[in-house]
């Protein structure tokens, strides 16, 4: 499947903080919005929490173990804001930092690269007191909580992840209310997202300007091919209305071209835009993000809510356990629209995976057959795009472990590791020892003689 990929393809898996490390109250953690969001009502699938989750914060050592067993080359994880500056602004807490600090020497030690995202979406609930990402404040102290981390782990991490997904943080968190802060307001929506590409923007100067080593950058967007469900007028500009919502909105302006003039007509909101903020948004980058989980056909929605075209599902398409429609060549056509559209020069799929009903069987074993054929699916079509010439440069499965799906809790999973999370007992599935498998050969195949 592989053999267009080229020799040194990264092989990685990726968390997040707060999907996987428990341990909310440990070492001088303070609250994140999400840990506020769980205990709302009805908020949260099961009304669960992310309290304990894999106990990753004690755990990772043996995760760590895991990884070297499956082979993987590089490990994509979250630094918690909340962990390393807990009121988000101003004093930093030596005990959070020094957690990164020992995994990303164990990282090393064991010969996995590690990929340090600084914002997976757990804001400081200090900031969000003062008014969150649609405070243009909340940039300004991401950009010191990035210096800070930088100039710790810079010497030894030289691949960072700004920010990730700032759509799901705007449009879930402020937009629909999905997501914490569970707000739903346009204009505040409007200047989240603002927020969030300025802090991006910021997060490049100040990881540059204090990481000892040079550093590789860059943003992690999750974008959909967007198609209208029919060939009408309404439906065709629909699809282009969607298209700017989840896709132009966030790579025209990281990539130089401004904000989409057709979506601020849309939203009827100027994004706060202020001096050169739209050239800090779009300083060069090491490579691009992608994160990529489905596509979406859609029809007119006259009298929704911005941007007034919904999402209809695929008739007879299969789907993963969160409904979303399987289509690996989704996946391929994003990465050549990055590298054709947007002159990408290096792109990382940072995020691609799927939660199914994982069944364990009576000796404990899972046999995840349906997520073994989504892996190689889309592997296959990262590999295509590369045979085509596509400068794709490395795979993350999302996730290492089972672990906590935001509104979905607990019991969406999407590790290629089981976690039973009663014991905290982990279990490579059929797909983590299939991946294990398909990063052997690569390397086998690239092996000097
Ligand atoms: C992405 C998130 C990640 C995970 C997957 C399923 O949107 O970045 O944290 O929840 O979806």
């Amino acid at each position: 499947m592989n053999p267009h990929l080229p020799a040194d393809f990264l092989w990685g898996a990726a968390t997040a903080a707060y999907q996987v490390e428990g341990a909310v109250d440990v070492d001088g953690r303070l609250p994140s919005i999400w840990d506020d969001f769980v205990r709302v009502p009805g908020a949260v699938l099961n009304g669960d929490t992310a309290d304990v989750a894999c106990d990753h914060y004690r755990r990772w050592p043996e995760d760590l173990g895991i990884m070297k067993q499956l082979g993987l080359d590089a490990y994509r994880f979250s630094v918690a804001w909340p962990r390393v500056i807990p009121t988000g602004r101003g004093e930093v807490n030596a005990l959070g930092l020094d957690h990164y600090d020992r995994l990303v020497d164990a990282l090393l030690e064991a010969g996995i690269r590690p990929f340090a995202t600084l914002f997976h979406w757990d804001l400081p609930s200090a900031l969000q007191a003062n008014g969150g990402w649609p405070e243009r404040d909340t940039a300004y102290a991401y950009a010191e909580y990035a210096a800070v981390v930088a100039a710790k782990l810079g010497d030894r991490v030289k691949d960072w992840n700004t920010v990730n997904e700032p759509l799901c943080s705007a449009w879930l968190g402020y937009l629909e209310g999905r997501f914490a802060p569970g707000i739903k307001d346009l204009r505040q929506a409007i200047h989240a997202s603002h927020h969030l590409l300025l802090a991006h923007g910021l997060g490049v100067r100040a990881i540059t300007a204090n990481a000892a080593e040079p550093a590789n950058i860059g943003l992690v967007v999750n974008l959909s091919g967007i198609e209208p469900a029919s060939d009408s007028t309404a439906d065709v500009e629909a699809a282009a209305r969607m298209d700017g919502h989840v896709n132009r909105w966030w790579l025209d302006p990281s990539n130089g071209r401004g904000y989409p003039a057709d979506m601020i007509e849309v939203y009827g909101v100027e994004p706060p835009v202020v001096g050169d903020d739209l050239d800090v948004i779009s300083a060069p980058v090491g490579y691009h993000g992608l994160n990529y989980y489905f596509r979406q056909i859609v029809e007119d929605d006259p009298n929704g809510p911005a941007p007034r075209a919904r999402q209809v599902p695929v008739e007879g398409a299969a789907t993963t356990a969160m409904g979303w429609e399987i289509h690996g060549k989704g996946l391929a056509d994003l990465i050549h629209r990055l590298a054709n559209e947007y002159g990408a020069r290096a792109i990382y799929v940072t995020e691609s995976g799927a939660a199914f009903d994982d069944k364990v069987a009576e000796d404990g074993s899972i046999d995840d057959a349906d997520r073994i054929a989504y892996l190689e699916e889309h592997l296959g079509a990262v590999a295509g795009a590369a045979e085509a010439g596509a400068p794709v440069k490395g795979y993350f499965a999302w996730s290492l472990l089972d672990n906590f799906e935001w509104d979905s809790g607990l019991s969406k999973r999407f590790g290629l590791v089981r976690v039973d999370y009663d014991t905290q007992v982990r279990t490579v599935k059929a797909s983590g020892h299939r991946y294990a498998e398909i990063i052997a050969e690569h390397h086998g195949r690239h092996r000097l003689p």
